[in-house]
């Protein structure tokens, strides 16, 4: 069992017992790594109101995201190849999010391939893409998705390329021997070129994916999938309103946690802004530093509907493989029902932005 009571706890047990290369990709950040660390300090400067005298005997945590039902209102955050911290990989996280019944939203470049990922996890899932420069292997991986019952496409719009991530350059960041990225078959596809001075992964993703995308690419993918789009990478009221133009389902107020432009602000400070600017049209999700369940609380009270947790889960992972990533989830679990009964919130719907403190 992992012996923990906190999620901060997990990023040095994990960083002891990963390959430094392996670390550093999933710890990092872009450049000096301040929208890194502002994802955190934004948090901890909103302050929770408690409400008192109030009968807070039974709670419950549970949600929906586009109509799918979640215990929490919490996702796994799509991340990129989970085998660096397990050999299970994604197969553990999809079946770890599906007994914590939450949805894990499995990444172009997961290890294991989404055909694998699906049979592994009975659950609700979603399936983030990357658009390759190649379109129709773009298509054909939109088609797969919705053929192995994925429920929604995930498009990351924050990376026409890889923000430029030091720790990734020093150590020429690759794939190790034996993994490769599940969802393609020709080695060009499948595997990081060889680099100097440079990570494998940024290489790679100027070779293959399209900087060229536009909003015209959001509706050619609604008319490609009939899987409802979700676009994670908004921070800006203007393009949260274009993706409501533009027919998305909902988006990901989302700093790629701190990993493409830096000094990008926080998620959670952008977040009021954007819920005004979309005005309840589309469902609004937020990831980018949440540790605590008050994390997750500050979040709904600022008007987001569910969040992604990224890192904390590969950290579990790293440590148990599948139970260790369950108990990730469970521990913000217990520290939301907490939370809530603390600001005397029964249920989601009771969260609302009186419970922060106005500065
Ligand atoms: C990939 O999306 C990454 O952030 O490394």
């Amino acid at each position: 069992m992992l012996d923990v009571l906190s999620l901060d706890e997990l990023e040095p047990m994990a960083r002891a017992r990963l390959p430094r290369m392996a670390f550093d990709y999933i710890a990092g950040g872009a450049e000096d790594e301040w929208t890194l660390q502002e994802n955190r300090a934004a948090f901890q400067r909103l302050q929770l109101i408690p409400r008192v005298l109030i009968d807070v005997t039974e709670r419950d945590l549970a949600t929906t995201v586009l109509g799918a039902r979640i215990s929490l209102p919490v996702l796994v955050a799509p991340m990129a190849f989970h085998s660096l911290t397990h050999t299970d990989g994604e197969l553990a996280t999809a079946r770890a999010a599906a007994a914590a019944g939450t949805i894990m939203i499995a990444s172009t470049a997961s290890n294991y391939s989404m055909e694998e990922i699906a049979a592994s996890c009975t659950a609700s899932r979603w399936f983030q893409l990357y658009i390759y420069r190649d379109r129709e292997l773009t298509r054909s991986l939109v088609e797969r998705a919705a053929t192995a019952g994925y429920e929604a496409l995930c498009v990351t719009v924050d990376a026409p390329l890889i923000g430029r991530r030091p720790r990734d350059a020093r150590n020429q960041f690759s794939l190790p021997a034996g993994i490769t990225m599940g969802n393609f078959k020709e080695a060009a596809r499948a595997d990081l070129p060889e680099t100097e001075r440079e990570s494998g992964l940024a290489a790679y993703v100027a070779s293959q994916w399209d900087a060229g995308v536009t909003w015209k690419d959001v509706e050619w993918l609604r008319s490609i999938s009939g899987l409802p789009v979700v676009l994670k990478g908004i921070l800006s009221t203007e393009d949260a309103r274009l993706a409501v133009e533009h027919g998305a389902a909902g988006i990901v107020v989302s700093n790629h946690g701190g990993r493409q432009l830096d000094t990008a602000p926080a998620s959670i400070t952008v977040l009021p802004h954007i819920v005004e600017a979309v005005q309840g049209r589309i469902e609004i999700l937020l990831d980018g530093g949440i540790r605590r369940g008050t994390d997750v609380l500050k979040a709904l009270a600022l008007g987001a509907r569910a969040c992604l947790l990224g890192r904390p889960v590969l950290w579990g992972l790293a440590l148990e493989g599948e139970e260790g990533a369950r108990a990730v989830l469970d521990i913000l679990r217990v520290e939301l029902d907490s939370a809530m009964a603390l600001a005397g919130c029964r249920r989601i719907e009771e969260v609302t932005s009186a419970l922060i403190l106005k500065t």
